[in-house]
């Protein structure tokens, strides 16, 4: 990142810090904010000048078209922090990318890049305490918009607030994931939203993941809305499925959104001299390659593991088990990954961008 920072930022300190309240033994995933937070408000037709403030909660009309029509964005991004106390961010670039293009299909004004890197280059040196050293520690990023204009009429709103927040993060288990392939529900449709990091494409699947946890999964794998036949992605990973001894995921569309990790594993997959096949999925294939006991992995990929195995799933009320496998893809790759977000590895790719 440009060690010039040419974004004028109004900086308010904290006048003491909560670093000192904290159990970084025992943290639970994105429920402890840092110090600071990063605010840009966006009115009269153009991003005022950007602040950092001590960590608040907001003020809002309870009109405010946000909380009526869902008008909201996100994003999710980690900074790690090396053994020489270097910061170090994974392909902000994308991240970053990524919001306005789902801005632009929220009908929300498109955030300047200079802001946003300046801003989040700010912030983490503001609160680089907060970001431990040591393998799978990391500050979880959560920048997002939303729509703040009050007055219930559903149109799109005339004013915005850009925010960054930050959260410690520790190495993330989720415990033994198992997966229910959707066969009724839907995330996304063609010609919707489903690329976009929307707030509303996740409080759509929280009632159908209920009833999945009710019957024994941690996740749905959303399939293709029109025949449910292909597979897609999960809540919040996307997935591969190792076939013999090739990876196979779905292509990027319009309901499926174009993850990071999953950009990453492919790039790393290859390098590692895996093959990696880029098509349509069917869950008939799945079915059939477990079966035939050629389904040997199955593995979702996101910012919060990198990669998360899955022992088991299930499709229309059966239920199976993957064998533990040696020799597993998903942790030869994520170790790789791992590598260069840790500054441990050379990071031929280009992928690792300092904060300094
Ligand atoms: C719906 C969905 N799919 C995939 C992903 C993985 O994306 P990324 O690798 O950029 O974190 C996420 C998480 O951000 C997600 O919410």
């Amino acid at each position: 990142m440009s060690k010039e920072t040419i974004t004028k930022i109004e900086i308010e300190k904290a006048a003491t810090s909560k670093i000192n309240d904290v159990d970084f033994n025992n943290l639970s995933f994105g429920s402890i904010f840092t110090d600071h937070m990063f605010v840009c408000d966006y009115k009269n037709g153009s991003w005022q000048t950007p602040k950092i403030i001590p960590y608040q909660k907001l003020m809002l009309d309870p009109s405010a078209r946000v909380f009526h029509y869902g008008q909201a964005v996100f994003e999710g991004m980690k900074a790690y922090k090396d053994d020489e106390d270097g910061i170090w961010l994974f392909r902000p670039d994308e991240n970053f990318l990524r919001i306005n293009k789902s801005s632009k299909r929220l009908a929300i004004p498109e955030f300047p890049e200079e802001y946003f890197f300046d801003g989040l280059n700010t912030l983490l040196k503001l609160d680089n305490k907060w970001i431990k050293k040591g393998f799978g520690n990391s500050l979880y990023i959560r920048p997002f918009v939303i729509a703040t204009e009050a007055g219930v009429s559903a149109s799109p709103s005339s004013e915005y607030k850009f925010i960054i927040i930050c959260s410690p993060a520790q190495s993330y288990y989720g415990g033994e994931v198992r997966v229910k392939i959707a066969d009724h529900y839907s995330r996304a449709a063609s010609g919707g939203f489903g690329f976009a990091k929307a707030a509303g494409n996740y409080a759509g699947q929280f009632y159908p993941t209920n009833i999945a946890k009710e019957e024994g999964f941690q996740q749905v794998i959303w399939t293709d809305a029109n025949t449910h036949e292909y597979l897609e992605e999960a809540g919040t990973m996307n997935v591969f499925f190792r076939i013999g001894d090739k990876l196979v995921t779905c292509p990027i569309s319009d309901r499926i959104l174009d993850g990071v990790t999953r950009k990453s594993v492919i790039t790393m997959a290859k390098d590692l001299n895996i093959e990696v096949e880029v098509r349509p999925i069917k869950v008939a294939e799945v079915l059939e390659a477990n079966k035939n006991g050629t389904l040997k992995e199955i593995f979702g990929s996101g910012t919060a593991a990198v990669i998360n195995p899955i022992a088991g799933f299930g499709y229309k009320g059966d239920k199976w088990e993957l064998p533990k496998i040696e020799n597993s893809y998903a942790k030869k790759i994520k170790e790789a990954i791992m590598d260069i977000q840790y500054n441990k590895a050379e990071d031929k790719f280009g992928w690792r961008i300092k904060v300094d």
